[in-house]
């Protein structure tokens, strides 16, 4: 219930509800909400915790200088086959960043009746909208043709395909009226945060590997250290929607039935293979040690990483065949759970923890 269905639509009647059974009726979706984001006391500590760790990680991308970068792209450090990789992973990435931007505030945040878990969505659109902004910054400073990265889509095949599927998957519950509180919007909507949850914790992985790929043999130094902030920001994201499935299920324990963790766990597998299919496209037949093999076997172990987040068994148990990935992610990555494991601390302005 929302605050314009029942909050000062008529004469003042005094309501003698408590803290005790507000909090008690709050859920993450179809709760007792009166729109005044009464956050206190909580009852998805979950979600200040991440709001908290979020607040920890400012940034901008004037941080970050592309000099190098920028020297190395024009002098032709990068084989013709690199550039094509950095620039396909540029063009998906920000295509990505640019949509979640408007699917978190438009098509999900205003489901959301918990004010706690509003806020943490609320600081992750923040986010979605800082990525955007670093990528028109990092394309600026590369001298690039803007044309060519936003546009890539237009122009080549797969990518129109991928940015398809992914804007489909997100229409779902883009109808004018769509409203939880029934089954099977109820269903719906978890259907949604799942495909966010892929958005987030697959479909930037190529993309962010190839990155720290190049940035391991020194090129394209200050975008690699961009996509850092970007992917530390992403692991957070992933956390918050690992969090909000998992209680939604424990709220509502009827919408996790066989039928539809069968159904989850085929479009986590869909979404591993459509990855893939996109990453080797980057890649062709690889660059600086990453090949079509170990791509897949990452991308699996990452499919496996959230089926597991979500309760759902592994489906390929790969192993990660980049162990060096715990230097760029500073071993964050791989904290699917992030509350188990041990609190990092991170100061204003560096990537150290
Ligand atoms: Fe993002
Ligand atoms: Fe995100």
């Amino acid at each position: 219930m929302t605050v314009s269905d029942m909050l000062f639509q008529d004469d003042f009647q005094a309501n003698h509800m408590s803290n005790a059974e507000i909090i008690n009726n709050r859920r993450v979706i179809n709760g007792y909400d009166d729109g005044l984001m009464q956050a206190s006391p909580l009852k998805h500590p979950w979600a200040r915790d991440i709001f908290k760790k979020m607040q920890k990680n400012n940034w901008v991308a004037e941080e970050v200088s592309f000099q190098r970068d920028y020297e190395q792209w024009i002098n032709n450090e990068l084989t013709e086959n690199e550039k094509t990789a950095f620039e396909r992973a540029l063009a998906f990435a920000s295509n990505l960043d640019g949509l979640l931007t408007k699917t978190l505030s438009e098509l999900i945040k205003p489901h959301i009746t918990s004010p706690e878990v509003s806020l943490a969505i609320s600081r992750q659109v923040y986010e979605e909208a800082l990525h955007v902004d670093s990528y028109s910054c990092m394309i600026e400073a590369l001298g690039f043709n803007a044309e060519k990265i936003y546009g890539l889509y237009r122009t080549d095949k797969k990518l129109y395909y991928k940015n398809k599927q992914v804007l489909s998957a997100a229409a779902k519950i883009a109808t004018p009226n769509f409203k939880t509180g029934t089954p099977e919007t109820d269903q719906l909507f978890l259907e949604a945060c799942i495909t966010n949850l892929i958005f987030e914790g697959i479909f930037f992985y190529s993309a962010f590997i190839i990155f720290y790929v190049l940035g391991r043999h020194n090129k394209m130094p200050g975008s690699r250290e961009m996509i850092q902030f970007i992917n530390r920001d992403e692991d957070l994201h992933v956390s918050l929607f690992v969090n909000i499935v998992n209680t939604i299920k424990e709220e509502q324990p009827e919408l996790w039935n066989d039928q539809v963790k069968r159904t989850y766990s085929e479009s986590i597998k869909a979404a591993v293979e459509m990855e893939y299919d996109w990453g080797r496209s980057c890649i062709n037949d690889g660059i600086l040690g990453l090949t079509p093999i170990n791509l897949k076997e990452y991308l699996e172990f990452i499919g496996d990483m959230r089926l597991t987040a979500l309760g759902l068994p592994k489906i390929w148990n790969s192993q990660n065949p980049f162990p060096w990935i715990d230097e760029m992610t500073q071993g964050n990555m791989i904290e699917v759970n992030f509350f188990e494991g041990k609190v990092k601390e991170y100061q204003t302005g560096t990537l150290q923890w």
